[in-house]
Parts: C-alpha cells; sequence; structure tokens
C-alpha cells in the first residue's frame, strides 16, 4: 500500500505514521524529518531548508521532489510507503503522480486528518521532540515518564524552533492556502477519506486502520 497523511501542522500524522509504519513493515517517508536531519547534518540543502522552516513556509517542490526521488530508491520503499506530511503543494501532488506512474505504482489512499485550530496550537506548542530518536511527546496529552526524558531511547526533548506560537500561526495560513487545496484534487480522483483527528490516539489509529484495510480489501483504490 502506498498512503498519503494529509492534515494541517499538529494534526497527528507523524504520530500515527511512525507506529503504523512499524506495524506494516512499511517506511515512514516524512519530508520534515528528511529536512531536519540534512539541517542537522549541516549539508547546504539542510542549511537552506533550516532557514526557511523557521519562518513557517514550505522549501521548494524541486529540492523535496529531489529528496522524494532518492527515498524511493532504497530497497525498503518497494515494499509500499506512508507518506507524511508529503505532497502538500498541487505541484508536488503532480510530480509525485508522475514519478509513481514511472515505476508502475500509484497512490492508494490519502488519508486526511481532521482537527480544530485550537487544538492544533494546543498540540504544536506542548510538543517535545527526542533528540536521539525523533519521538514525539506532548506536556499534558502524551507527557514522558520522566520530564525532558524520553521514554523510547533515554535521549533529551526538545522544542522545536518552528512550534513558538508565531511560526505555528504562519504554517497555519501557510497550510490553508497551498495545502488544502490537495482535498479537493484527491476528492476527486476518488482517493480521499476522512479521519475525526481528535480523540484517543489509539481510537484514532484504529480508525485509519479500519480506513487503509477497506481500500486495501478491494485490491486498492481506483486507478
Ligand atoms: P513537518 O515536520 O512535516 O511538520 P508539519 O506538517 O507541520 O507537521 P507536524 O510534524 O508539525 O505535525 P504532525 O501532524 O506530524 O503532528 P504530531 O504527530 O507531531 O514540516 C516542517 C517544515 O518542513 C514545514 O513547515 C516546511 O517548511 C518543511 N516541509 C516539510 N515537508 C515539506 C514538503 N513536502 N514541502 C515543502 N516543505 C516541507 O503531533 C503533534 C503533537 O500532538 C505531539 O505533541 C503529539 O504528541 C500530540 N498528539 C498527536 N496526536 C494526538 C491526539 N490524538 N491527541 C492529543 N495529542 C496528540
Amino acid at each position: 500500500m502506498r498512503i498519503a497523511f494529509l492534515g494541517p501542522p499538529g494534526a497527528g500524522k507523524g504520530t500515527q505514521a511512525r507506529e503504523l509504519a512499524r506495524e506494516w513493515g512499511v517506511p515512514q517517508i516524512a519530508t520534515g524529518d528528511i529536512l531536519r536531519s540534512a539541517a542537522a547534518a549541516g549539508t547546504p540543502l539542510g542549511r537552506e531548508a533550516a532557514r526557511i522552516m523557521a519562518t513557517g513556509a514550505l522549501v521548494p517542490d524541486d529540492v523535496i521532489m529531489g529528496l522524494i526521488g532518492d527515498r524511493l530508491r532504497q530497497p525498503d520503499a518497494a515494499r509500499g510507503s506512508i507518506f507524511d506530511g508529503f505532497p502538500r503543494t498541487i505541484g508536488q501532488a503532480e510530480a509525485l503522480e508522475k514519478l509513481l506512474k514511472e515505476r508502475g505504482e500509484a497512490l492508494d489512499v490519502v488519508l486526511f486528518f481532521a482537527v480544530s485550530e485550537a487544538e492544533l496550537l494546543r498540540r504544536l506548542t506542548g510538543r517535545r521532540v527526542c533528540r536521539t530518536c525523533g519521538e514525539t511527546f506532548h506536556v499534558a496529552s502524551q507527557p514522558p515518564q520522566r520530564a525532558g526524558v524520553c521514554d523510547t531511547c533515554g535521549g533529551e526533548l526538545h522544542q522545536r524552533e518552528d512550534d513558538s506560537e508565531a511560526t505555528v500561526r504562519r504554517r497555519l495560513e501557510v497550510y490553508s492556502r497551498q495545502t488544502e487545496p490537495l482535498l479537493a484534487l484527491y476528492e476527486s480522483r476518488g482517493l480521499l477519506r476522512r479521519v475525526h483527528g481528535e480523540g484517543a490516539i489509539d481510537g484514532i489509529r484504529a480508525e485509519l486502520k479500519r480506513a487503509t484495510e477497506a481500500v486495501a480489501g478491494r485490491g486498492g483504490a481506483a486507478r
């Protein structure tokens, strides 16, 4: 299955994609994580991406498509993938469709996480991320057992630079202008499934699995 998780910043895409990718044995392809790794490595691309990400704007489509092309050439992507936070412009969606077609593949389903703006702000300003393994926590709704310490690997938890309230508001504006139009695009292709993104993390995971299994049961979405 090739699945895209679509939704505003803070909708829970990463939280769910990490678990489901483990369970299904497919890679989670998260463009935000790939960009943050490049930034941490200090490559020229990473430095430029870090500058753009700190403002809440999107990294140019050609840069993102270069990263996706490289990632899809890795052997583990042959089994399928969960695209997390990608595509997020009409240009990226069209380029992905072309890239997958050249490989004899297609997206099977696009899962949209619906979450209110007040909840997105609450989640993002309270999010803490492990510097070592990338596991995500929330100070109130998903706290680590020891404050500031990752439950999974013992690494240090930190707040992402783009999770300040001002930058979160800018990211939400960018989302509604550049990414929301993808809902109509994928709806028109018959690929979009809406999931209620608020409530218990396990309950949302069960809903995502049901939506995905319904598509798999029909041998994939219409192509
Ligand atoms: P990216 O890293 O992709 O960030 P995002 O899309 O803004 O999404 P987030 O990671 O903020 O949120 P999420 O939906 O994964 O939520 P999470 O699970 O962490 O992108 C960052 C930047 O990189 C972009 O701004 C852009 O500059 C650049 N970029 C990335 N991809 C790009 C692309 N394709 N094109 C161009 N530029 C790109 O959850 C959030 C919090 O909520 C956590 O604390 C979590 O514990 C908590 N939580 C999760 N679920 C629940 C729940 N059900 N109830 C309560 N709390 C919950």
